[in-house]
């Protein structure tokens, strides 16, 4: 195996399943490779994979970006580079260190502050922090803006996330084109999540792209949820995780 970190995200419509999936990605690691450095990253403003991880997030990278903001002059005017530069060290005090992995939030930018900013600030810490971790989780936000604005452009793995509405598969094969054409990828492929009707589940195609793995609905997941319970909790033969295992078994993660 290369030595060089393994940087997985997930893309999709609102909605289909990709926290979960990171969140059980996460956990497959976690106890699959108990030596390695495993970080999990939420990059999506709306927060959800700390919940699903059990992660109690303190400070997150809005917050050390509006704080030093706020400390420098013309600080609206700096661009990432040079507030990376001096949040360096800050960056480690938002990792949160959890058995077995660490957690950081991108955070939920202020009302009047601009989500492109935390958005290239992100960036550079990912790729700052990547070459320190063995494996690298991102959650993003749901539709293209991540990708197109090149957030995430040095992907292994790109996991496109659907379930079985029409939509759902025609937002994952817009964002394999804007990929092609504006990140970096090794690896791609589609999971396609909660599926309700398995005898129509050959209807949902990705042009150029492999199926990795077909979910079912999982009833049990999603009471899990509902408790606002951590999938660290599930049984090891959930139907979401067996689904998620066999996926990254194809992609060779695991
Ligand atoms: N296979 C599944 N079976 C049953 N419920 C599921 C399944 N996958 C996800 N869910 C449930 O669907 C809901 C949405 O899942 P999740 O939050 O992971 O989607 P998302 O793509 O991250 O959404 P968003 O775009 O808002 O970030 C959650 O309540 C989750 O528990
Ligand atoms: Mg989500």
């Amino acid at each position: 195996m290369e030595n060089k970190a393994k940087i997985i995200t997930v893309a999709g419509k609102g909605g289909v399943g990709k926290t979960s999936i990171c969140a059980c990605i996460v956990r497959t690691l976690v106890e699959k490779y108990p030596d390695k450095k495993i970080l999990a990253i939420d990059a999506d403003p709306a927060v959800g994979l700390s919940v699903a991880l059990g992660v109690d997030v303190k400070l997150t990278l809005d917050g050390i970006r509006m704080s030093i903001v706020d400390s420098v002059e013309n600080g609206e005017t700096r661009e990432a580079l040079e507030l990376l530069s001096e949040a360096r060290f800050r960056i480690f005090d938002a990792l949160v260190e959890m058995p077995g992995f660490a957690f950081l939030a991108i955070g939920r930018p202020e009302s009047s502050g601009c989500y492109c900013k935390v958005n290239s600030y992100l960036k550079e810490v990912i790729g700052m922090l990547a070459n320190s971790f063995d494996y690298v989780v991102i959650d993003g936000e749901a539709g293209i803006e991540q990708i197109q604005r090149r957030v995430m452009d040095q992907v292994t793995h790109l996991l496109l996330i659907t379930d079985q509405s029409k939509k759902g598969a025609q937002v994952v094969t817009t964002i394999k084109n804007v990929a092609d054409e504006l990140i970096h990828y090794d690896r791609i492929g589609v999971i396609l999540n909660r599926v309700t009707n398995p005898e129509l589940a050959s209807l949902t195609q990705v042009p150029g792209v492999e199926i990795l793995a077909t979910i079912p609905a999982d009833s049990q997941f999603a009471a899990n949820d509902i408790k606002g319970n951590s999938v660290m909790g599930l049984p090891a033969d959930s139907p979401m995780l067996t689904g998620v295992q066999d996926a990254l078994h194809k992609i060779e993660i695991i």
